[in-house]
Order: C-alpha cells, then structure tokens, then sequence
C-alpha cells in the first residue's frame, strides 16, 4: 500500500465541475457535472482517475481508501480575493454604519483601511504569522483549498514587504495553495494624503520603490488597485497597473464596488484576470469585460455587510459572456468572514445564481481569477488533488444549510488540509 494513492469511495455525488479548463461563460456555467457512483484516485499531487466506483476499486490495490460516507464530494474551494493578513478586528465601525455613517466616510474620518494600516504597522513578521495562519485554517475548514491573499495594509516599503513576506511564509507552512497579490494601491496613506504633492508622492513610492522589490523577489504573482472615486483614479490605476504588467505581474482590481467610474472598463483594456466586487458596474464595463475574457469576481458577503441593497448583477454579466466567480473578500473592514458555503448561499439568494453556476463560479471560474484554471478547479484527470468532502447528501444543500459548517475534510494537493468529525443527520 503506497500512501501517496488515495482512493475517494462511496459519495453520494461527486460534483465534477468537468469541462473546459478556462473561465466559463454563459451557458457553460449552468453544468457542475455532477456523478453518482464514482469514486476518485489521487496519486501524489494529482488526480489520475475519476470512474465508476466498483470498477475503480477493484482495479486499484494498493491505494488508502477514503470511505465519503454517502457525502458529498466537490473540488476544493478558490477563495481568489481577500485581505487575510490584517491585526485586529474592525466591529466599532459595524455600529457607525449602522447609525447611517457610510463606509467612505469613516475611511475620510481615518478609519476604515487607515485604521488597519496604522495598527499593521505596529506588529512584527512573526505576529501577524500567527494571526494569519488560523484564519487561514479557518478557510480549509471550509472547504477551501486555494487562497489568494492581498498586501494592502502595509502601505509603506517595509510593511508592504514584510506583510509580503508573511504571505510567503504562509505559502510554505500550510497545505493549500496560496497565491500573493501586491495591493500597494489599496489607499492612499494617511501622511502622503495630507501633504501637498503627497498623492504623487505616494505613486512615485508604488512604482519606484515597492514595485521594483516586489518584482525582483517575485514576492506576488498579481497586482490590485482599489480604483473607486475617492480613492485611486482610472488614470492612476492604469500607470499604476501598466508599470506592474511590465514587470510580468498579471493585474486585478477592485472596480465599481460603490459607485459606476471606469474600473471595469480599464480592467477589459488592461487585460486583466479578474475584476472584482462590480455592485455598481456600467454596461460598457460589462461589454469591456466580456470582450477581454477577464474575470468578474462577485463578493456578495462585502454588500451583505456593508448593509447595501445593490448586489452585482450576476444574471447580466453571465448573459453577456462575462466568467463570473465568487470569493469571500475576507477583510476586517468590509467582510469578516471565512465561510465559503455562506457566500454560496448569497450567491443563490441574493444574485439568483442556479446551484450549479454557483459551484462553478467557487471553483473553476476562482481558478481562472489566479491564471490556475489549466490545473484548479476541477474533478478531472490531470488536475490537482484539491477535493472537498461535505456531511450532505445532495450539493443542493451546501448553499441551503446557510452559515453552517459541513464540510468533512479537506485535501490539497493530495495531502490533508483540514479534517473534522461533525456527525450531522442527513436524511435521504
Ligand atoms: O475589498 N474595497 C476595498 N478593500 C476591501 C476593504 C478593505 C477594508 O475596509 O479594510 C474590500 O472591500
Ligand atoms: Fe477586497
């Protein structure tokens, strides 16, 4: 018996999410591909084999059987978009919006990102290791197995670098997958703001100094900017994001998460992987997003916190040929939360996805948001042995049993990312 073979038996579905390995569209996005009967073999890193059950079985010998249990099996989660390296938590500001103070406002006041830079910068490489990494945790235990994770509160060279740095760190330590994303441009800091000049200075600061060491140390895979009015203009965000996409960092951006300015359509022009949030977003942001094959990632829980009215519109952009994902947004501002299965829930309440599109647009299409589509997302042959495993018995239900913690266990990369014995009901 060779431990690196693991043999995944006796689920009840096995929710494939098979097909085209890219950014679904449209009608692609309707079909989870969901089997009954099968199992899956895993050698090492990959999955080699995704057949019927007992045939499976009785060709495969010397591998570790996995019993599902009559659960639920599904590729692991992409969470493709959050902040999770952050000190303390942000809940004084959940009141003020609730008394009518906007989120814009409480960032002008020198809360908001501010609040989270300032504290940042007070905390060493080690400390905000040890914050992360449960949070983290927390999200294999959701069902997630590949994370994105952004700078952005740093906002100075060394506690850019360092937050950087802890990603890295992170990357190597845990079981899932992580990518790093640079979010320099995540606000303009608080010293430059209120100097004269200081915007420039800031910028200057992006491009000549950051950028450079963030390249050289191929510290992050992307870039983000937060182009929103009254943050990063559409100019500054295309200087910003063009001197990154010179020095072969592919780009991402928070757009049109409050208010309708261009962000999508510079995301279409700058060929971008993913544009994300898009409450507000223009139907010539929605067209410029189609023809460019870029990324809309949809973060539902932000506008449920938020307290704002206005989701995505979901249903356009998939009509229009845009790939639409789904990610948590994980941040102690907007959206404090590493419930995955939650946001599939939003998805299918709040932005009228089917089952299925959500399922595809967490895994697939959350792949396709990090370029990782070719290896991610999928319960396929020659894919990456990320599965979750769900006390269900119908995928149905991961978005009906909202805010509740069912998954099992999960696996990336065929080794253990996260393992839990909950013994809940599920009645056939
Ligand atoms: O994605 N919109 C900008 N950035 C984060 C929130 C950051 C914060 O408030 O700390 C977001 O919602
Ligand atoms: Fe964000």
């Amino acid at each position: 018996m060779t431990a690196d073979r693991l043999l995944f038996v006796n689920a009840r579905q096995v929710v494939t999410c098979a097909g085209p390995a890219r950014g679904r569209r449209g009608a692609e996005m309707a079909d989870a591909a969901v089997r009954t009967g099968v199992g899956v073999l895993v050698e090492g890193r990959t999955i080699v084999a995704v057949d019927d059950d007992v045939a499976l079985r009785r060709a495969t010998t010397d591998a570790v059987e996995v019993d599902c249990a009559q659960g639920v099996l599904t590729p692991g989660f992409v969470d493709s978009h959050t902040h999770a390296i952050f000190g303390r938590a942000r809940y004084e500001e959940q009141e003020l919006r609730a008394t009518g103070v906007p989120y814009m406002e409480i960032a002008r006041r020198g809360g908001g990102i501010h609040a989270s830079v300032r504290d940042l910068r007070t905390r060493g490489e080690d400390e905000l290791f040890a914050l992360a990494e449960p949070r983290l945790r927390a999200l294999a235990a959701a069902g997630v197995t590949t994370v994105e994770v952004k700078s952005g509160y740093g906002l100075s060279l060394d506690d850019e670098l360092k937050t950087l740095r802890v990603v890295r760190r992170l990357a190597a330590a845990l079981p899932m997958r992580i990518r790093a994303t640079w979010l320099g441009a995540h606000e303009i800091p608080l010293d430059y703001r209120e100097r004269q000049g200081g915007r420039r200075a800031y910028i200057d600061l992006l491009l000549q100094e950051m950028l450079p060491e963030i390249a050289r140390d191929r510290l992050a895979a992307f870039a983000d900017v937060f182009c929103e009015p009254g943050v990063f203009t559409v100019d500054e965000s295309r200087e910003i994001l063009s001197a990154a996409r010179a020095k072969g960092l592919a780009i991402k951006l928070h757009a049109d998460e409050l208010v309708a300015g261009g962000g999508a359509e510079l995301a279409g022009e700058l060929g971008a992987v993913s544009a994300d949030h898009l409450a507000a977003v223009s139907d010539a942001g929605i067209a410029a997003l189609a023809a460019h094959h870029t990324v809309a990632t949809l973060l539902p829980g932000t506008m449920l916190f938020l307290g704002k009215r206005d989701q995505a519109p979901a249903r356009r952009l998939i009509e229009a040929g845009v790939p639409v994902a789904l990610a948590t947004d994980f941040n102690p501002g907007t959206s404090p939360t590493t419930n995955f299965p939650l946001i599939l829930t939003l998805a299918v309440s709040q932005l009228h996805l089917s089952v299925a599109e959500a399922m595809v647009a967490g895994t697939v299409n959350g792949a396709a948001a990090l370029a990782l589509a070719d290896r991610v997302g999928q319960l396929a042959p020659g894919f990456s042995a990320d599965l979750a495993l769900w006390e269900v018995g119908d995928v149905r239900e991961l978005p009906y049993w909202y805010g509740a913690g069912r998954c099992r266990a999960s696996w990336a990369r065929g080794k253990p990312c996260h393992a839990h014995d909950l013994a809940l009901p599920f009645p056939r």
